[in-house]
């Protein structure tokens, strides 16, 4: 099967982006990263995946002042210069209009670091610690129009401790999220998702889905 090429969106630090690299780096992975495109000249992210020899671009959005679109027309013109088959939202900090987003419909997904649809948006790990919930988690998701919601295409489960602090809780949640994002790029690589009625099915998943959304011991 000829491998998708993937285009990883970053605002920051690109420790998704890293672990989506690691994985496309097996031969036998179904999708190749072609492109890491970044909205802010410094996320830290760039630096990494030019390291991995990945080609870079930087498509700053302060420079489109409040036209979003133009920002999209942009980004959108160079996915397809780099023949991109599907976008990976990895700690992208801006919203999609509706325009980019139908564009790219069952083609994008994006990260969450909670349980969807609990924690939707920021600070979600302090939200969590206050909402005293026993289980937090991430959630791979299709993207849709409204912000972290969309088909569900895997999520992972972790303990919450007493003695949690948001960085102690953010640290648990970011190895689950490193672990479900290959995974679920895989699934959509290989054309083994579809979506009915607003769920995600996964092909083929059995056992392995039921073990992701235990709590890790
Ligand atoms: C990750 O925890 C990701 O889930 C979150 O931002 C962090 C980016 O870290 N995304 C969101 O909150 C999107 N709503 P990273 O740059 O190291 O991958």
């Amino acid at each position: 099967m000829q491998r998708k090429r993937v285009a990883i969106l970053i605002s920051g630090r690109g420790s998704n982006m890293a672990a989506l690299i690691s994985a496309a780096a097996d031969p036998d992975y179904p999708a190749e990263i072609a492109l890491v495109v970044s909205n802010r000249p410094d996320a830290a992210g760039l630096a990494r995946a030019k390291a991995a020899r990945i080609a870079t671009l930087v498509i700053d959005h302060k420079t489109f002042g409040k036209d979003r679109e133009a920002f999209e027309r942009a980004l959108d013109a160079e996915l397809a210069s780099h023949r991109i088959d599907i976008v990976c939202l990895a700690g992208f900090m801006r919203l999609f209009t509706p325009w980019f987003v139908t564009r790219w419909r069952e083609r994008m997904i994006n990260i969450h670091p909670a349980l969807l649809p609990a924690f939707k948006g920021l600070d979600t790990h302090e939200r969590a610690l206050a909402a005293g919930v026993k289980v937090h988690g991430a959630s791979v998701h299709f993207v849709v129009p409204e912000m972290d919601s969309g088909p569900i295409i895997v999520q992972s489960a972790v303990p919450v401790r007493d003695d949690d602090t948001p960085d102690t809780l953010a640290a648990r949640v970011l190895v689950a999220e490193h672990r479900i994002y290959p995974l679920a790029l895989r699934w959509l690589a290989e054309n083994r998702l579809s979506v009915v009625d607003g769920r995600c099915n996964v092909a083929g998943a059995g056992d392995r889905a039921e073990m992701l959304i235990s709590p890790s011991p």
